[in-house]
């Protein structure tokens, strides 16, 4: 019985959408997630930038909470950090870009997939990677979405500037006649709507959320690492942004587990 909450970070808001799968699938964890709403986006910052906040993040997690186990919930720091935080950390560390190309790959019929992600992401040939290890026969074609993050982090799911937006960074993979395409930045689940819109009703969309609580799930399963609910888990979510805007956003977001954020400053 560990009663050690699990730690889980992104840029902001984006997280929100692992955090929602990882409740739904072990409701009896623990959890502190850390938006880091005061530095975003990390998208457009340089991978070894991204890779010293994710450092930052996960230290604060197991210094101040003794997080057993960290989830990056972010593919940018994902694709910066994933390795070196595995190599020096002495507890599990999960991210999102396996268990999303994992997905993919289980959906696909034709094997022309793509994958849309930041700059940072899809710039870093993470996925590209990934994917020529697992099934170098598909066709993959990846998109750069500058721009989507800044809307969700505003709340502006569904304007009219997103589908412009949309119908403009979406265009590769449209072109491409993908048959399934991963979200491979984890705030796009919530722009699914215009994103599915553009891309046609028989192009499945994939979202790395639920594979990664699977995976999180099989770590901990059968050891003496998981928490079996004799009190009710806690949920703890911070933000080193507004956190007025953090709690109202991210209820509507996250749902009712976000009642309250609270503040995180960064190590100066
Ligand atoms: N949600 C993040 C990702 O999955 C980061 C987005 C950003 O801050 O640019 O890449």
């Amino acid at each position: 019985m560990d009663e050690r909450p699990i730690g889980m970070f992104d840029s902001g808001f984006g997280g929100l959408t692992v955090a929602r799968a990882l409740i739904d699938l072990l409701p009896e964890e623990n959890l502190v997630y850390v938006g880091d709403t005061g530095r975003y986006p990390y998208g457009s910052r340089p991978l070894d930038e991204v890779r010293s906040f994710a450092d930052e993040i996960s230290r604060y997690l197991i210094q101040a909470h003794d997080a057993k186990l960290i989830i990056v919930a972010c593919n940018t720091a994902s694709a910066a950090a994933l390795a070196p935080l595995q190599d020096r950390l002495d507890r599990p560390v999960v991210g999102v870009i396996d268990p999303g190309v994992q997905s993919l790959l289980t959906v696909t019929n034709t094997g022309r997939i793509g994958v849309i992600g930041t700059v940072g992401t899809i710039g870093s040939g993470a996925y590209q990677d990934v994917v020529a290890r697992h099934r170098p026969d598909v066709e993959l074609t990846c998109a750069a979405c500058p721009g989507f993050v800044e809307f969700v982090e505003r709340g502006e799911t569904r304007t009219d500037q997103v589908r412009v937006l949309a119908e403009r960074l979406l265009a590769p993979v449209v072109e491409a006649k993908v048959d399934s395409l991963l979200l491979g930045c984890t705030h796009y689940p919530f722009l699914s709507r215009t994103i599915g819109e553009v891309m046609g009703r028989d192009v499945v969309l994939v979202s790395s959320a639920d594979e990664t609580a699977f995976a999180v799930r099989r770590i901990l399963a059968g050891t003496d690492r998981a928490r079996r609910a004799s009190a009710p888990a806690y949920h703890r979510f911070l933000s080193s942004g507004d956190v007025r805007w953090f709690e109202r956003l991210g209820r509507r977001l996250l749902g009712p587990e976000l009642l309250r954020a609270e503040a995180w400053t960064w190590p100066s």
